[in-house]
């Protein structure tokens, strides 16, 4: 009874019209022809050979040939659930988004819970980030929040990303290991790219090892803007926070589990969404006025930032509710395409440049994983609200347009889909000014990679220190070259020097003297020498 809600949930009901329950139907081909034999081939003769004109075993071997599409480049594990969001507070004073005018208002949601780095088969409890990916099926059109379980990232430029993913996934030459954070690559990416400092402490914490996708904490990263009906900007940042709380297990029990139940995560979603034990999140978002834009000791666009919520409180603004689980995994879940350029009007991207990078990346990745330009007929991925445009054609075209024209700005059909101006409901991107050099460069404002790595060591209790310290000696105690190994600690020294020294004694390499953010800061980048001795190891 959980999995079917269709009363006023406008996604479910549009769902419905593609299911099918195939119980008590006669077997046909997909030509429809009944089938009257599906254990045996059809041979020349009992015990002779396989007759190529055996339509049936051909169809039917041919689509099982053909059943696996490429798994998501990365978070190709991954689990989802249906529900609703129900806004509290009007958000109108800052974004004309329709679905965050009313209190009260529910739009459908579809979210996707993933680890980063494991291929579609791997274990669920690795230590790693998971993915939290929201699809709002608002009456303008789907907004995707493709947030993570941690509020900064490991690169502030998505040019790096191709490198930060080769680091993380197993080793070309051998496919080993799977574990990401336990090898040398991914450490020694960390040891030259020393913005990745704040999030690996967040990667060594507790919160990459989660009790249940019900128990964790979900944040957009980015920063976005909010544009409202007259046309200002707020920059914006998103947050989930589940109403369970946040919890974690430790790393021995992560191990345990993913040896003896490594679906842990999945089933425990699903178990609970069966049950009507229905997971919940509040939805918050931090708003900075674009006039206090430079009025922080850290770039609000910086990515591997996060706003300390004692200065840019949380406002609690509605809640989400998964209620409903999927009928089809491969249907729903594995077809579903997320993008964090989906966005409705009174919501829009800054410069941050790490965003701007992953605007190109997830339908170019789409194209290929979800074969060719109409994956956005696929029901999971099809808006409530009607969509009409020129494009045409292409693979597994499902849309039969009608009529002679299919341009904008003809003479002959003045009815083709046009442009809608921005009062009424057409998007309009911020008029934003920017000025400056093309240059490929970061700004320098981005450069302090040490002090809010060292804010969130300093925040931890005891025990959470402990299995910071405990989790960055095992995962780097199993790096075999020693020279990157002392790269690491020298370079956590910066964070904090006793939790760097502590490491190093476990780990067998020299404990580093000297440390603290100043010195960080006065040389970021690692020497050309160490560079050439990692790659001599
Ligand atoms: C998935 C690229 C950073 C969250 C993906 C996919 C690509 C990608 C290619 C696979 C999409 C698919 O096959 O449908 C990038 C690039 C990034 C980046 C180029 C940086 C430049 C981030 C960040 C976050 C994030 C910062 C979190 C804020 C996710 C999530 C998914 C995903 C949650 C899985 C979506 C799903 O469940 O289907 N990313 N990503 N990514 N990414 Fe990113």
């Amino acid at each position: 009874k959980n999995r079917r809600n269709v009363d006023g949930n406008s996604k479910d009901e549009q769902l419905e019209q593609f299911r099918t329950e195939d119980k008590d139907k006669d077997l046909t081909t997909n030509q429809g022809l009944k089938v009257s034999e599906d254990e045996f081939s059809l041979k020349a003769g009992e015990r002779g050979p396989t007759l190529m004109e055996d339509f049936h075993f051909r169809e039917k071997m041919t689509h099982f040939d053909h059943e696996r599409i490429p798994e998501r480049v990365v978070h190709a594990r991954g689990y989802a659930a249906h529900g609703e969001f129900e806004l509290y507070e009007s958000m109108k004073d800052y974004t004309a988004a329709k679905f965050l005018q009313e209190p009260g208002t529910k739009t459908p949601v579809f979210v996707r819970f993933s680890t980063v780095a494991g291929s579609k088969g791997s274990g669920e409890l690795a230590r790693d980030v998971r993915g939290f990916a929201t699809k709002f099926y608002t009456e303008e059109g789907n907004f995707d929040l493709v947030g993570n379980n941690m509020p900064v990232f490991f690169i502030q430029d998505a040019i790096k990303f191709p490198d930060l993913i080769h680091a993380v996934k197993p080793e070309p030459h051998n496919e080993i290991p799977q574990a990401a954070s336990a090898h040398d690559t991914f450490w020694d990416f960390v040891a030259n790219n020393q913005e990745s400092a704040h999030m690996i402490m967040w990667h060594m914490s507790d919160r990459a090892i989660p009790r249940s996708f019900r128990m964790m904490e979900g944040f957009g990263v980015h920063t976005f803007r909010f544009v409202n009906e007259q046309g200002k900007g707020h920059f914006v940042k998103f947050h989930w926070k589940p109403k369970l709380g946040v919890h974690s297990v430790v790393w021995d029990e992560a191990q345990k589990i993913n040896g003896k139940d490594p679906d842990f995560h999945r089933g425990d979603l699903y178990e609970a969404i069966e049950k009507g034990n229905y997971p919940e999140w509040e939805f918050g978002v931090q708003i900075i006025d674009e006039a206090d834009e430079d009025q922080f000791d850290f770039d609000i666009l910086d990515p591997t930032k996060i706003w300390p919520e004692e200065e840019v409180p949380v406002q609690i603004i509605g809640k989400m509710t998964l209620n409903r689980n999927v009928d089809n995994v491969f249907a729903e879940t594995e077809q579903v395409a997320f993008h964090p350029g989906h966005v409705v009007p009174g919501i829009d991207f800054t410069n941050d440049p790490l965003l701007q990078g992953r605007l190109f990346s997830y339908t170019d990745t789409q194209l290929i994983r979800l074969g060719g330009p109409n994956f956005h007929e696929i029901p999971i991925n099809r808006p409530v609200c009607p969509f009409h445009n020129n494009q045409r054609d292409g693979y597994m075209r499902q849309t039969i347009n009608k009529g002679q024209v299919s341009y904008h700005n003809n003479s002959f059909w003045k009815n083709t889909p046009s442009p809608v101006s921005p009062q009424n409901g057409g998007y309009q991107h911020y008029q934003e000014k920017v000025e400056g050099r093309k240059v490929k460069a970061r700004s320098d404002s981005f450069k302090d990679h040490f002090s809010q790595a060292a804010l969130f060591y300093n925040s931890m209790s005891a025990p959470e220190k402990e299995h910071i310290k405990e989790a960055m000696s095992f995962e780097l105690g199993k790096c075999k070259s020693k020279d990157v190994r002392q790269q690491v600690v020298d370079m956590f020294a910066n964070v904090n020097l006793d939790m760097a020294q502590e490491v190093a004694e476990n780990i067998g390499v020299k404990p580093p003297e000297t440390g603290g953010s100043e010195v960080a800061k006065a040389s970021p980048a690692l020497s050309q020498e160490n560079t050439t001795k990692t790659a001599e190891t």
